[in-house]
């Protein structure tokens, strides 16, 4: 087997609770299965926490946060050093993470390896920051010495989805890691295992214990118990609109922990008639293809200007149909199963809902084989603007293509959602681009091309998509608080 290999069957190492760099069962002694969403049969049993759970994994990350504890003790630069090595044990057992994450959660193994790098860059990135986060001296009026220090918000809860299991975890962790926060993360019931097996990596690597705790199970015990706790002092949450609500609210009752979120979209990628055809019918593909439609930023409203309109439907219908859907283990698959029984059904319930609504299916719009949760790739076109297709996060492979004529038009139309996490802009007019990108309500704006992200620049949501950035200087700017010491009479 080549080093790039996959491994179709990676041995599952790690399934329980992971608090004070030591594997824990449950309190209950309750257990949850983790389905392969190829198959629908159970991969393994984790070890399902929940409320006794989390609270022994928040005194863990307390401790650990204590100003004499050696999370608190060690140099700036050390913490980073810790991440990189961190990223060298990932880059060391890549092959194994990556068929991991494609067994949990069904995505290819090209594109579990390529959130795997993107999960070591973002880490990387952040690594870089851990000794350069500094505050500023200030010339304040009156006889003053006065200058602000960064400090780290301190004990934060982690709730991450199951769409890209193991970016999440670099997400979240890279900015509160570099800042010296510790950690409970809680990630998906549908793919804890590449969260678990990082947790591994952060001891090998010689994090301190309890600075990174690890509590899987439910959203509704372990998640809730979490977002209420009155010892944790920020959450930061990725998943659905009313979750977020949810967490919150249970914020706002609890101790108004910070908050962060990220969360649904239904973002509009724009086609206008003097794009170049064949790149943009490709971006527009991707956009919404890509990890199967999981994408909270996937371009889930195509909007196309009416001069190409047919000939734009008939090219991505064409490409639809060409999707080559199966086992994510085969390096020529481009689409595995959606992530569970919940999303397939969800996914099956938005087709029907368009052919109901009158829009046109053009590709797909049933289920592919016959085990497992696979769709066909699915193209509609004729859709308006007050379809539910149209307005609803479906979360699959489904593009709706919706007309336009004009440019203030469609402007119009694409801030007309409660969700504003993205858009795209695809023109060879330098001047169009700029005017829709100045016009819409999004976190990230494309312009003839669609969801490239770098662990460099910031990510997230205008409206109900969001509140804080991820990525960049923003997202570590979520991880810290600013004092502000004033001396008297200084000189
Ligand atoms: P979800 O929002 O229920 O789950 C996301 C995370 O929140 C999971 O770890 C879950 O256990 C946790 N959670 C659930 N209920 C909770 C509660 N009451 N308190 C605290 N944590 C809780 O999302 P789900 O059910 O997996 O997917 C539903 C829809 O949400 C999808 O169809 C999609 O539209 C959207 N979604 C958006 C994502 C994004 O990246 N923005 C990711 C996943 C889902
Ligand atoms: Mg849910």
């Amino acid at each position: 087997m080549s080093d790039q290999e996959a491994m179709r069957f990676p041995e599952i190492k790690y399934t329980k609770i992971f608090i004070n760099n030591e594997w824990h069962d449950s309190v209950s002694g309750k257990t949850f299965p983790t389905i392969n969403p190829c198959t629908g049969e159970k991969i393994c049993d984790v070890q399902e926490g929940d409320k006794a759970d989390i609270d022994k994994a928040v005194k863990a990350a307390r401790d650990a946060f204590a100003l004499d504890a050696p999370w608190r003790t060690m140099d700036a630069s050390q913490r980073g050093n810790l991440m990189v090595k961190l990223c060298e044990l990932m880059e060391r057992d890549k092959v194994y993470l990556a068929s991991l994450e494609t067994l949990d959660n069904g995505k290819p193994y090209l594109d579990s390896l390529g959130d795997l790098q993107m999960t070591i860059d973002c880490i990387k990135y952040y690594a870089g920051y851990a000794d350069k986060i500094h505050g500023k001296t200030i010339p304040m009026d009156g006889d003053f010495f006065s200058y602000t220090k960064l400090h780290p918000v301190g004990v934060c809860g982690q709730i991450i989805p199951w769409n890209y299991p193991l970016m999440m975890v670099a997400w979240k962790w890279g900015p509160a890691l570099a800042c010296g926060n510790t950690i409970i993360m809680k990630p998906a019931e549908q793919t804890p295992l590449t969260a678990l097996y990082c947790a591994a990596l952060s001891v090998e690597a010689g994090f301190p214990p309890g600075v990174i705790n690890i509590v899987p199970g439910y959203g509704p015990t372990a998640g809730a118990a979490l977002a209420e706790h009155m010892d944790v002092d920020k959450i930061a949450f990725t998943g659905s609109t009313e979750v977020g609500q949810l967490v919150m609210m249970a914020a706002a009752k609890s101790n108004m922990k910070r908050v962060t979120f990220e969360m649904g979209g239904k973002s509009p990628n724009i086609i206008f008639d003097d794009a170049d055809l064949d790149e943009a019918v490709t971006w527009a593909h991707a956009a919404i293809m890509n990890n199967h439609g999981q994408n909270c930023c996937a371009g889930s409203r195509t909007y196309v200007q009416e001069g190409i309109y047919d000939e734009f439907v008939k090219r991505s219908a064409k490409m639809a149909a060409e999707r080559v859907v199966g086992d994510p283990y085969d390096k020529k698959t481009q689409q595995g199963p959606q992530v569970d029984q919940e999303m397939f059904d969800k996914v099956m319930k938005y087709c029907n809902i368009g052919k109901e609504e009158g829009a046109t299916c053009q590709a797909g719009g049933e289920r592919w084989g016959d085990v497992g949760y696979f769709v066909k790739p699915t193209v509609f076109s004729d859709v308006t603007d007050d379809m539910r297709i149209a307005r609803e996060e479906i979360f699959g492979p489904v593009q709706t293509i919706l007309k336009f004529k004009t440019l203030e038009e469609v402007i119009e139309k694409a801030n007309n959602s409660k969700y504003g996490l993205a858009a795209g802009v695809h023109t060879r007019d330098i001047n169009k681009a700029f005017t829709v990108a100045q016009s819409l309500q999004a976190g990230s704006m494309w312009v003839n091309c669609y969801d490239c992200i770098s662990s460099q620049t910031p990510f997230g949501g205008f409206k109900q998509s969001g509140h804080g950035r991820e990525l960049g200087e923003d997202g570590l700017k979520e991880y810290y608080e600013v004092k502000t010491v004033r001396h008297f009479k200084s000189l």
